[in-house]
């Protein structure tokens, strides 16, 4: 491909359509490729920004076992409410499509029955895991089991997030059943498989030695891992019933493996996108001097480096990404973000509490963007970057600008006069900031973009503070005038470069100055930052000042701390209720429990020791001591005379040189502290036996 590409197809993850979208999504994946699209818009670039919800695959369908709905009302669900939520944040996809859409499934069942016809599959009868309880085989997150790679005991069936690597099912070491926690069998079935391992040489060649300078080195050395460990073939078809039925004689019962037909999502997205727009969508996808890139978080890599590309080059007449910018995690308050344990900021409740500052979980999202490393939102940066960084600096050198130029000059641009030497060099500076910027952008490093961005309002600021009109206005009228022009200046910049980073702020800083952007006529460019010498000219009347930014108070943060602190305890307590039940004891193993009734009699505390209280328990059949572990919980006074469940045949064994001679049973509430298993129904007695 030529240095200057003809057009971009950029392509975001779609979002696996079983919960909303939270702020993880957004910084690895949404926002950086957002970034990068509006800026080739605004270089008037042709650009094709594509997306969709990913319908398909095990996590719709646990999640419609789980909520008693089937799996079209779940992604029916979500599907809105993430489209609705991407699009009141201002992410600028060219279109957001479904891969439930008819165009989806014609497009993948097309791309399956080529391959298919060409001999590009091997066709196996292998032997799959089988839960027979579920009556079902257990494809992909079906089934979990012990990582053959680095030993996480939680890893699913085609993918460990833990380390990354994609297997197959029967890799799994002690694979347990997800639905109905069973051992799965094993059971004969026929499926279609990609022989990856064909594909080895042209993915050396293309990885290893094309992209060993351009791609990021987190998403190389992945890639690089997997190659030198050996490609095997795998498998793009699953035995289930939701999905996309194979295209295929004898495929009953059988779905294309959702990793198989999601990123053929981004392919018909761009065609129900170019059927609207009246365009041809195969140049967009077939012409060499398009850049395709994917837009992904890290444990996509292996599908979008390796199973996608193979699948594309099978086919023959398509294009390869020419990068895969991938992000590594972003955590929230240092805990892994998680849909199903609620650990997660979710960007549709974001907008209500923070309604209008879209553009303040963009900028502090950018800032921690995890680009080369996992990173970790807390509410206390949050906070502390929009009022120290978004109100101080950005914020704050507009607002003074702008009511100065009103104070003033009723709001016109008053004329340059004589430029003086810092002027002369502060607009210098400021015209080389759209190259800057650029580099960084082009680079995929939007951290670093968005900082050179602040760096314009600081310089800003500078500037304002060293010039001191509001001094020199009682002694130099025309000194004034050119330094609130050159202020001006930078902020006509600071509207056009944030354009990309700060939509909404953008917007309104192009509102309040009355600038316009390049969509109308004669509007302004980014590369007229670095070229025209005015951007807003002397006698251009600007409109009444608004605040951009507004600080963000402890009670907002606190609320949201809140919110994360309820979702703990729910946890705790949905955790306490599945905590599963022990192995099966017998008959015999229950019987040689010696429970009774019993009356705590006398209560002390342990010498040094925090948690132990030394008891004298009436069981009935004596008096014995028992040290229990309930200190935090009672103090002494408040539990003699207390009703308890003793077990009285426990082996007697030494605390702290005290010997105890039993055991008192507890039940801990979901808040930590434990009560009594209490026996106190009138009519028992001490003694009595539970059974
Ligand atoms: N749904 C996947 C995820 O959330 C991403 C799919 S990307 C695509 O991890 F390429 F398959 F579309
Ligand atoms: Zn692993």
């Amino acid at each position: 491909m030529s240095q200057d590409p003809k057009r971009y197809t950029i392509t975001a993850a779609l979002p696996y359509t079983n919960g909303p979208v939270h702020i993880g999504h957004l910084a690895g994946v949404y926002i950086p490729a957002d970034i990068y699209a509006r800026f080739q818009r605004m270089q008037g670039k042709d650009v094709a920004f594509v997306c969709g919800s990913d319908e398909h695959g095990v996590p719709i369908t646990l999640k419609a076992k789980k909520e008693g709905i089937t799996p079209q009302q779940v992604v029916d669900k979500y599907n809105s409410i993430i489209k609705q939520s991407f699009e009141d944040f201002g992410i600028s996809f060219d279109n957001y499509s479904r891969t439930t859409s008819k165009i989806h499934h014609d497009t993948a069942s097309e791309f399956f029955k080529k391959l298919h016809s060409e001999g590009k599959f091997i066709e196996e009868v292998t032997q799959q895991l089988y839960d027979a309880d579920a009556n079902q085989f257990l494809a992909d997150r079906f089934v979990v089991g012990t990582c053959p790679k680095c030993g996480n005991e939680e890893s699913y069936g085609d993918q460990c997030e833990s380390c990354g690597t994609s297997h197959n099912a029967t890799d799994l070491i002690h694979p347990k059943s997800a639905i109905t926690g069973a051992v799965p069998s094993l059971k004969e079935t026929k499926h279609w498989f990609l022989p990856l391992d064909k594909y080895e040489p042209f993915l050396k060649e293309w990885i290893l030695e094309e992209h060993k300078k351009d791609w990021k080195t987190n998403v190389y050395g992945q890639c690089k891992s997997w190659i030198d460990d050996g490609l095997r073939p795998r498998a793009v078809t699953r035995d289930l019933d939701w999905g996309i039925p194979v295209p295929a004689a004898d495929a009953d019962g059988k779905v294309l493996y959702v990793w198989f037909d999601a990123p053929i999502g981004y392919i018909s997205a761009t065609k129900q996108w170019a059927k609207k727009q009246g365009k041809d969508w195969e140049p967009y996808w077939k012409d060499k001097d398009t850049k395709l890139l994917h837009f992904i978080g890290k444990d996509n890599i292996v599908f979008h480096c390796i199973i996608f590309p193979s699948m594309l080059k099978a086919e023959g007449s398509y294009i390869l990404p020419n990068n895969v910018p991938a992000n590594e995690f972003l955590n929230l308050e240092g805990n892994k973000i998680s849909t199903s344990k609620n650990w997660a900021v979710w960007l549709h409740e974001y907008l209500e509490d923070f309604p209008d500052q879209q553009d303040v979980l963009r900028y502090v999202l950018t800032s921690n963007a995890p680009e080369t490393k996992d990173n970790d939102f807390t509410w206390a940066d949050f906070q502390a970057r929009n009022n120290n960084e978004l109100v101080a600096i950005f914020g704050n050198f507009i607002n003074r600008v702008t009511v100065l130029t009103h104070k003033y000059y009723d709001g016109i641009t008053p004329s340059e006069g004589m430029l003086s030497q810092i002027d002369i060099k502060t607009l210098e500076t400021v015209r080389a900031y759209p190259a800057v910027i650029e580099s960084s952008i082009e680079r995929y490093r939007f951290r670093e973009a968005q900082q050179e961005l602040m760096n314009v309002a600081r310089l800003g600021n500078k500037y304002l503070a060293d010039q001191e009109p509001w001094k020199t206005i009682k002694t130099d009228e025309q000194r004034t005038k050119t330094v609130m022009f050159v202020a001006l200046q930078i902020a006509s910049a600071l509207a056009i470069l944030s354009e990309p980073f700060l939509p909404h702020t953008s917007r309104k800083l192009k509102e309040m100055l009355r600038i316009n952007s390049r969509e109308t006529q004669n509007g302004l460019q980014w590369s007229d930052v670095a070229t025209k010498q005015i951007l807003i000219a002397p006698g251009h009347t600007i409109n009444t000042n608004e605040l951009l930014f507004s600080k963000i108070e402890d009670s907002q943060i606190q609320a949201q701390m809140d919110k994360l602190t309820a979702s703990k305890l729910a946890n705790e307590i949905a955790e306490k209720v599945t905590t599963p039940q022990k192995d099966t004891c017998t008959f015999e193993d229950f019987t040689k429990l010696d429970m009774r009734v019993g009356t705590i009699i006398e209560a002390e505390k342990m010498p040094k020791a925090k948690k132990l209280l030394v008891l004298k328990v009436d069981t009935g059949l004596d008096v014995r001591t028992i040290v229990s572990g309930i200190a935090e919980s009672f103090t002494p006074q408040e539990i003699i005379g207390k009703r308890v469940t003793v077990l009285v045949n426990l082996a007697p064994r030494a605390l702290r040189g005290v010997e105890s001679q039993g055991m008192i049973l507890m039940t801990q509430m979901p808040d930590g502290t434990l009560v009594f298993v209490n026996p106190d129904t009138a009519g028992v007695s001490n003694g009595d036996s539970i059974a």
